[in-house]
C-alpha cells in the first residue's frame, strides 16, 4: 500500500484547525501543524498544541507572513490544509506563492468550510466576505495548483447549541424566531465530521479538482424542520417570531460590525436559495455519497444532547 500523504494544516490551533488536525492525526497521516511562536505561550492554546505532540503531530514553527517559513514547512509534506481564519483569507496569497515555490503539494484545500461562494446571493458586508474565497479559488486555479474546496455549510456547534437565535446560551423553549419563511434548506455538520470528511478527501483521486460539499441527508433541513425536530424533544410549541426579508437587509444596513455580518451570513444562509445549489457532478462531489462508511452525527441526534 503507499504510504499515506504527509498533511499540513496552516491554522491548526483554531476553530476548526483543531478538528483537521486530530482528523488527520487519526487517520494515520503524518500530521504537521504551522504553528507560531508567540501562541504557544498563550494559556489555552498552550494545552491544545500539548495534545497535539501527543497525538504525535510535529509542530513547525513559522507564520503566514513568513515566506521561508511557509516554504521550509511545505516542502516537507505532500498536502496543505489551510484553516486560516476570516482575518487571514487574502493572506492565502501567500500560501499560493509559497506552494509555487515549494513545487511539491499534490493537493491544496484553502480555507473555505461553508457556503459554495461561487454561487453566493449574499447582501453586504458577507458578500465582500465571500468573495475574498472566491478569489483564492481563481488564484489557485491560475497556478495549476491541484485544488479541494471543502464546502461544509454551518457548523452544528456554532448553530445548534442555540438554534442560531441571538443572546442566548440553549436552544429556545418558548419562542423562536426565524428569518424569513424558514422554508430554505440550510445543512448543519458537526465539526468532526467535517474533519473525517476533510481527510478522506486530500488524497481521493474523485475529489481532485473539484468542489467538495458536506451534505449529510440527515442534517440537510429547513429551519422550520429544525424547529419542529426540536418541538418534539422538548414536548412543546414554540411561538414563532417570522422575520420578512425586508426587515432583515434593514436590519443589516442600520448594524455595525459584527452585527451586520452575522445577519448578513444568516440572510445567506436561511433566506437565500443560491446556498441550497444542487451539487452539479462536473464540478463538485458530496461526501456522504462519497464516503457511505462515514457514520456521520445527524441533527436529530445532537440536538437530544439539550434536551
Ligand atoms: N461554516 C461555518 O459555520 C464556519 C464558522 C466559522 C468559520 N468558518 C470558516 O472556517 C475557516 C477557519 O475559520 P476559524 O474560525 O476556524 O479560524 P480561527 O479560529 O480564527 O483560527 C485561525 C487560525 O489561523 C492562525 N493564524 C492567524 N494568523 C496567522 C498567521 N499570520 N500565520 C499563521 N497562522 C495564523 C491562528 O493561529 P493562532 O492560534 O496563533 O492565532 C489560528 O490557528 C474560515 O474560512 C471561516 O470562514 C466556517
Amino acid at each position: 500500500m503507499a504510504a499515506k500523504s504527509k498533511i499540513l494544516v496552516l491554522g491548526g490551533t483554531g476553530y476548526i484547525g483543531k478538528f483537521i488536525v486530530k482528523a488527520s492525526a487519526e487517520a494515520g497521516h503524518p500530521t504537521f501543524a504551522l504553528v507560531r511562536e508567540t501562541t504557544l505561550s498563550h494559556p489555552e492554546k498552550s494545552k491544545l498544541i500539548e495534545s497535539f505532540k501527543s497525538s504525535g503531530v510535529t509542530l513547525l514553527y513559522g507564520d503566514v507572513n513568513d515566506h521561508e517559513s511557509l516554504v521550509k514547512a511545505i516542502k516537507q509534506v505532500d498536502v496543505v490544509i489551510s484553516t486560516l481564519g476570516g482575518q487571514q483569507i487574502d493572506d492565502q496569497v501567500k500560501v499560493i506563492a509559497a506552494i509555487k515555490e515549494a513545487g511539491n503539494i499534490k493537493r491544496f484545500l484553502p480555507s473555505e468550510f461553508g457556503l459554495d461562494v461561487d454561487h453566493h446571493n449574499a447582501v453586504e458586508p458577507a458578500a465582500s466576505f465571500f468573495n475574498k474565497k472566491v478569489k483564492i479559488r481563481r488564484a489557485i486555479e491560475a497556478e495549476g495548483i491541484p485544488y479541494t474546496y471543502v464546502c461544509s455549510y454551518a457548523f452544528a456547534g456554532y448553530f445548534l447549541p442555540t438554534l442560531g437565535q441571538e443572546n442566548v446560551t440553549a436552544p429556545p423553549r418558548d419562542k423562536v424566531v426565524i428569518l424569513g419563511n424558514g422554508n430554505v434548506k440550510g445543512v448543519y455538520v458537526t465539526e468532526e465530521d467535517v474533519g473525517t470528511y476533510t481527510i478522506k478527501a486530500v488524497e481521493d483521486p474523485r475529489t481532485l479538482n473539484k468542489t467538495l460539499h458536506q451534505k449529510p441527508p440527515a442534517n440537510v433541513l429547513t429551519f422550520n424542520e429544525l424547529v419542529s425536530l426540536w418541538e418534539n424533544k422538548i414536548k412543546t410549541t414554540l411561538h414563532k417570531i417570522y422575520v420578512p426579508e425586508e426587515q432583515i437587509l434593514k436590519k443589516i444596513q442600520e448594524s455595525s460590525f459584527p452585527a451586520n455580518f452575522l445577519i448578513a451570513l444568516g440572510h445567506a444562509m436561511l433566506v437565500e436559495e443560491a446556498f441550497n445549489n444542487e451539487v452539479d457532478p462536473s464540478v463538485s462531489v458530496e461526501a456522504s455519497e462519497l464516503y457511505p462508511e462515514v457514520k456521520y452525527t445527524t441533527v436529530d441526534n445532537y440536538l437530544n444532547a439539550f434536551v
